[in-house]
């Protein structure tokens, strides 16, 4: 729900002048197997921990399932006319790894293959680069039974997996990514369970954190073993910048130990090969690290060609209130574990349908901080965008808040770009309106609007405004 309190999104910007991004700058929309493909039962695909987790009463919004979702699956011709039609340089998709390994072991299954088949070379037939994700949360549920991410194993059936997709597509697709978000899958998936598969243990969390990294590790290598020679390969993190609330010595903990579990859980083994000391330790209640191998962080840490950020929001935090509640509270259910008394507080900036403060300075700061502490490597933004309540008329959207908030991001990678951050492109989120995982078909993300009863699709006017600023590489002055 949207704060009635807070100004409009569009007031986010004062002045807007003309800006024009780097040649050959790689503009992209993306989206996700389970959130748009549907066809959850055809062509050999098994269950996954989404379709488990969906079909349980309870855990997402009006029981929402990806059964049908867009029907991409079916839509595919359509689709890609419609990012042709957008100008689309790139495309990011997942790849739904129950569609093409079903079960999550074994051989690939070539008709879910084939659509796969089908979108690369339809993509690239309209001169759309295609971006691959191997992994955007749809474990096979057999894996899942058999332990799921806190289980060391299923890093090695990850590897194994991507072998098989880099072998079938390695020839055609150039720029792959191993995982989206370790963070959500982890935390979310096994920490406050509001994920799939919906565990709530603080210690199969990070667990499963490590297990995410060590399959990502596994199959860089994997990758560019069965791959093209110029293959790109990289991984994607949801960053966020955390700030204290106000300049209290407890508040600048709760930012430091935030910062710790949301980002340098990740970027400091994939880029930097150890975890952070202050982590360990402030996780110590919680677990020993007994699970990691030395030999891990070596395969954890290797050579990448970019690492791509999602990026939506800032966190801002609190210490924990002083009186404690009387019962521990860090038996409940949480993504923060040995931190879970962290408060995280709003500022009373505008908001987006998800109530996630817009804030595009925060992304100067994420990039900027990924390229002068971890990394030379090139950067790209691999998801950013917003949920808002659209509605159609007359055949049209129109969504001046998506457009804005677009538009204020896209400057702000600017102004990265020009402080020296290799960036080189820029993925909205999302293509369609889709799934939105716990929330289900509630929130709204796409620069297309799906009517899910009749699958219509509808190019809303920020989708025109993203046509109009790919075409011209570049923001126009308003
Ligand atoms: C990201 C996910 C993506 C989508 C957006 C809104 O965390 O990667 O699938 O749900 O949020």
């Amino acid at each position: 729900m949207s704060n009635p309190a807070s100004p409009p999104a569009a007031s986010v910007l004062a002045e807007r002048p003309p800006l024009t991004f780097p040649p050959g700058f790689l503009w992209g929309a993306a989206t996700a197997a389970y959130q748009v493909e549907g066809a959850a039962a055809v062509g050999g695909r098994t269950p996954s921990i989404w379709d488990t987790f969906s079909h349980t009463p309870g855990r997402v919004v009006a029981g929402h399932t990806g059964d049908v979702a867009c029907d991409h699956y079916h839509r595919l011709d359509w689709d890609v006319a419609l990012m042709a039609e957008l100008g689309l340089k790139s495309y990011r998709f997942s790849v739904s790894w129950p569609r093409v390994q079903p079960g999550g072991t074994g051989p690939i299954n070539q008709e879910g293959l084939d659509f796969y088949r089908r979108l690369v070379d339809q993509l690239l037939a309209n001169g759309i680069e295609p971006w691959l994700t191997l992994y955007h949360w749809d474990l096979p549920q057999p894996l899942e039974d058999a332990g799921g991410w806190p289980a060391r194993d299923t890093a090695a059936r990850f590897a194994d997996y991507a072998t098989l997709v880099a072998g079938a597509l390695g020839d055609r697709v150039r720029y792959w990514t191993t995982l989206n978000e370790p963070w959500c899958s982890a935390f979310l998936g096994y920490g406050s369970g509001v994920h799939a598969p919906g565990r709530s243990d603080p210690a199969d969390a990070v667990r499963a954190g490590h297990h995410l990294l060590l399959g990502h590790g596994l199959a860089v290598p994997a990758v560019r073993a069965a791959a093209r020679s110029d293959v790109e390969v990289g991984v994607t993190l949801n960053l966020y910048p955390v700030i204290p609330a106000t300049d209290s010595p407890g508040d600048a903990d709760a930012a430091r130990r935030i910062d710790a579990l949301a980002n340098r859980f990740f970027l400091d083994p994939l880029l930097r090969g150890s975890y952070p000391a202050d982590l360990i330790s402030d996780l110590s209640r919680v677990t020993d690290f007994g699970h990691v191998r030395a030999e891990d962080l070596t395969a954890i840490a290797a050579p990448l060609e970019l690492v791509g950020i999602n990026y939506y929001s800032r966190h801002v935090v609190a210490a924990p209130a002083a009186a404690a509640p009387p019962e521990p509270y860090w038996r409940k259910p949480s993504c923060w574990p040995g931190s879970e008394g962290v408060r995280f507080v709003t500022r009373g900036m505008p908001v987006t349908d998800m109530d996630w403060e817009i804030d595009p300075p925060g992304l100067v700061e994420t990039l900027r901080r990924v390229h002068e502490e971890y990394t030379d490597l090139p950067l790209y933004i691999t998801e950013n965008g917003s949920a808002f309540v659209d509605v159609v008329v007359d055949g049209q959207v129109d969504d001046p808040d998506r457009t804005a908030y677009f538009d204020a991001h896209l400057r702000a990678a600017h102004q990265a770009i020009a402080a020296g951050v290799p960036l080189r492109g820029y993925f909205a989120w999302s293509l369609l309106d889709n799934f939105e995982w716990a929330w289900g078909y509630t929130k709204r993300f796409g620069m297309i609007h799906v009517d899910y009863r009749s699958q219509a699709r509808t190019l809303k006017a920020s989708g025109r405004w993203y046509a109009e600023t790919i075409r011209r590489n570049g923001l126009a002055a308003e």
